[in-house]
């Protein structure tokens, strides 16, 4: 069990990836607290979760919100020892030329503000608290961050915003906060949407059928599986734990072998 007597906080954790890693970690001992935005969400999962954990309404770009539930956690544990940041939406991998500039603005400020600037605030905010136990913060970035066409520019470019995030965080948190990221490929079960500003916020990745899905990533990952957000749990856990004595300021690439080849031979 890498996560007994550990209290960890999801943010965005209300499907996906967020809610995959959120089981994960209850099932390695963890009592959880689970958050996210859509209240629709939390109401829909709550009998997942048990009495001793939390599931809480925050909007991790808005400071009220994530001070609240700090302070539910103070409240309820008095403690917390790991923070696992999970949001984000996507950009419908639209190439720039093909909008107009008004939305491409309302499209940065809209997707920088949750897949950015909600890691930064949560890490501001959490870090005494993680600091006292000499806990752990993983956050979430992409392969996108790595190599293009994972998403459209704008997308990618706060992927590559949190890939240096974490380098930084970790510098500046050190020596009493481990700070590590993840970087997935693809995610079978996600319900990543697009954002208001091109009329894609009720377009969820998982409207495209699993088969289309996992036929385009068999073709170009070597271990040629669409994993599932609980997949991923495990590193998730590891990273967040104790056990972690090891790493800090690092992004594991998750990614089924996608990058790991130059596009020359059919399998
Ligand atoms: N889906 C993929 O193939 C894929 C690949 C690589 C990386 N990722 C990353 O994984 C993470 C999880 O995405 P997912 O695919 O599980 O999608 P998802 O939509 O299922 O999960 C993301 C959650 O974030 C929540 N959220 C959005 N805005 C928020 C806000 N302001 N405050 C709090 N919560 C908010 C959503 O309500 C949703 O529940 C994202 O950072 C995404 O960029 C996804």
């Amino acid at each position: 069990m890498l996560l007994q007597n550990h209290t960890v906080l999801i943010t965005g954790a209300g499907s996906g990836l967020g809610l995959g890693v959120a089981k994960y970690c209850k099932a390695q001992g963890a009592t959880v607290i689970v958050t996210d935005i859509a209240t629709e969400k939390l109401a829909y999962i709550a009998a997942d979760f048990g009495e001793q954990d939390l599931l809480l309404a925050c909007d991790v770009t808005k400071i009220t919100d994530l001070e609240l539930c700090k302070q539910h956690i103070v409240e309820k544990y008095g403690r917390l020892d790991a923070v696992i940041g999970a949001q984000g939406i996507f950009d419908g991998n639209r190439p720039i030329l093909t909008m107009n500039a008004p939305d491409l603005d309302q499209m940065f400020d809209e997707l920088f503000h949750i897949n950015v600037k909600g890691y930064l605030l949560t890490a501001h905010i959490f870090a005494d608290l993680l600091k006292q136990n000499h806990g752990a913060l993983v956050l979430t970035t992409s392969t996108a961050a790595y190599a293009a066409d994972g998403g459209g520019a704008v997308y990618t470019a706060t992927k590559g915003a949190i890939r240096s995030l974490i380098q930084q965080l970790a510098f500046e948190f050190a020596p009493h906060i481990r700070v590590n990221g993840v970087a997935p490929a693809a995610i079978g079960n996600s319900q990543l949407k697009g954002p208001k500003a091109l009329n894609l916020d009720n377009e969820k990745q998982s409207d495209i059928p699993k088969d289309a899905f996992l036929n385009l990533f068999q073709s170009i990952s070597l271990l040629q599986q669409l994993p599932d957000a609980t997949d991923y749990g495990e590193i998730y856990a590891f990273l967040a734990s104790k056990q972690n004595k090891i790493m800090t300021g690092q992004t594991i690439v998750a990614d089924q072998g996608l990058l790991n080849r130059a596009v020359l031979t059919q399998h």
